[in-house]
């Protein structure tokens, strides 16, 4: 088939290179001419995981191609997916401008018959505002071309984009035309090849489906995080519990790990964006209020342990804490919403020194942090490391922020001697408390017993 996606953003060059290895011609279109110019030469804006040999393969078969021009993209297409950003407006409603943006391009040019795709997270209705958009456009022209707009989110985990892309728990297809739903089968059969993954809806459904699955992963998180709180004060461990209650198939193991707050593009806009749309409505959705309030309570937890260790805020002056990990969660160079942002500026304000690194994520910190903090604050009070040793040089405390792979396993009896203060504060739970104060630290992990 001939796809057309507008957006590279992540969600649209994922989907665009996994359309396009299972033979689809797909043209990506961006406004961005920055952005085409270094996907044409072969670069990718973005850190994902197997994504770079995916789009070189695709590329260089002449199924996965560039662009800037409108013209091109919509006269491309059989299928026109719509994959660009959707951020928060300042009252958390998702901010539509790109979207409807979009839907006029495509109406001011389309010739022919066209199914129309929102893949981006847009609150439910906007698959009729496209529908209308576009209907308009092609109105002033005194056009009459037959066109469907189909809802179909996407449920991709950063890090792992392409395997969940490739082979999906479920496809959400919300369609109220039969040649539009039809089109999406024989788009996706390659997907969902030994078991049924499509799952057809209505439009409004298919919409809705997107912030419920988010807000429900985000409400296990917050919760499991305000019973860790809990398990601490009662002297029990949240690992241990986690792992009784996971155990019940009802439940399951998934998204019950307490650590230091979720984070990310997702689930903080989709909730904040989910509340909005509750309140437009005359809806209270008072559970989801907790949620937000509890994560954000939880961004500040370990800063609160540190500060208690070391005997107040007062004392913390004057002190280096060594920061593993800075992106929101491992695999990802994404520091948006990331629960290191708010433990750094709370270091700082206390008038502590960090040393972070991070195996990927620098760049993108070095760059929110002097947006934040400005050049000289950052130059003087931040240092960011080229190894996860170098970083606890010197440092009185690590935190560990988080949880990439390399530093699972770290020696312990070595991080004893180079941390002035011997304190671990394990942020996502990744240590073995008992191994970490063998070697003489002490250890602070989320809702579970430690110290020494
Ligand atoms: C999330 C969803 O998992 C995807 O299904 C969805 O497609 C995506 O949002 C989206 O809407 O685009 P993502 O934001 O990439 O994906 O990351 P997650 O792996 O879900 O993690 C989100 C946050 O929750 C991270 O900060 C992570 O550290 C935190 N988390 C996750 C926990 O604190 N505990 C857990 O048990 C799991």
């Amino acid at each position: 088939m001939k796809i057309t996606m507008i957006g590279t953003g992540y969600v649209g060059l994922v989907s665009g290179a996994c359309f396009a290895d299972v033979g689809n011609t797909v043209l990506c279109l961006d406004v961005d001419s920055r952005k085409i110019d270094m996907l044409n030469a072969g670069e990718i804006p973005i850190h994902e995981p197997g994504l770079d040999t995916l789009v070189a393969r695709n590329a260089a078969a002449g199924r996965l191609l560039f662009t800037t021009d409108y013209n091109r993209a919509v006269a491309h297409a059989d299928i026109i997916f719509l994959a660009v950003g959707t951020p928060p407006d300042e009252d958390g409603s998702a901010d539509l401008r790109h979207i409807l943006a979009a839907a006029r391009s495509i109406g001011e040019r389309m010739e022919k018959q066209l199914v129309v795709v929102d893949k981006s997270t847009v609150p439910v209705g906007t698959a009729d505002s496209v529908r209308d958009t576009i209907a308009a456009e092609l109105k002033k022209r005194g056009k009459n071309v037959p066109f469907a707009v189909v809802s179909n989110p996407e449920f991709l985990k950063e890090g792992a984009a392409i395997e969940d892309f490739m082979r999906p728990d479920r496809i959400v297809v919300g369609s109220d035309d039969a040649h539009a739903t039809k089109m999406m089968r024989q788009l996706y059969a390659p997907f969902g090849r030994n078991h049924e993954k499509l799952i057809e809806m209505d439009v409004r459904s298919a919409e809705l489906t997107k912030y419920a699955a988010n807000a429900m992963l985000a409400t296990r998180i917050s919760f499991m995080n305000e019973l860790a709180n809990l398990a601490e004060v009662l002297g029990a461990d949240i690992e241990s519990v986690r792992m009784g209650i996971g155990s019940d198939p009802r439940i399951g193991p998934h998204f019950l790990y307490a650590g230091m707050g979720y984070g990310g593009s997702c689930f903080p806009k989709d909730v904040k964006a989910l509340l909005k749309t509750s309140r437009d409505h005359k809806q209270s959705l008072k559970l989801l209020e907790a949620i937000e309030n509890v994560n954000e309570a939880q961004k500040n937890i370990l800063f609160g342990k540190i500060s208690r260790h070391f005997g107040g805020d007062a004392a913390l002056r004057g002190k280096t804490v060594a920061l593993w990990g800075l992106s929101f969660k491992p695999n990802t160079d994404d520091m948006r919403e990331a629960p290191s942002l708010v433990l750094i500026s709370q270091l700082l304000a206390a008038g502590c020194k960090v040393r972070a690194y991070d195996p990927v994520a620098s760049n993108e910190a070095r760059r929110q942090l002097i947006g934040s903090l400005g050049e000289e604050a950052f130059a003087r009070d931040v240092t960011l490391c080229d190894s996860a040793w170098d970083a606890v040089e010197d440092a009185d405390a690590l935190a560990l922020v988080t949880e990439w792979k390399e530093f699972r396993s770290p020696d312990f009896e070595r991080l004893a001697g180079a941390l002035r203060g011997r304190a671990i504060f394990d942020g996502r739970n990744l240590y073995d408390p008992a191994l970490v104060m063998e070697a003489g630290l002490t250890y602070h992990g989320i809702g579970r017993p430690g110290h020494n």
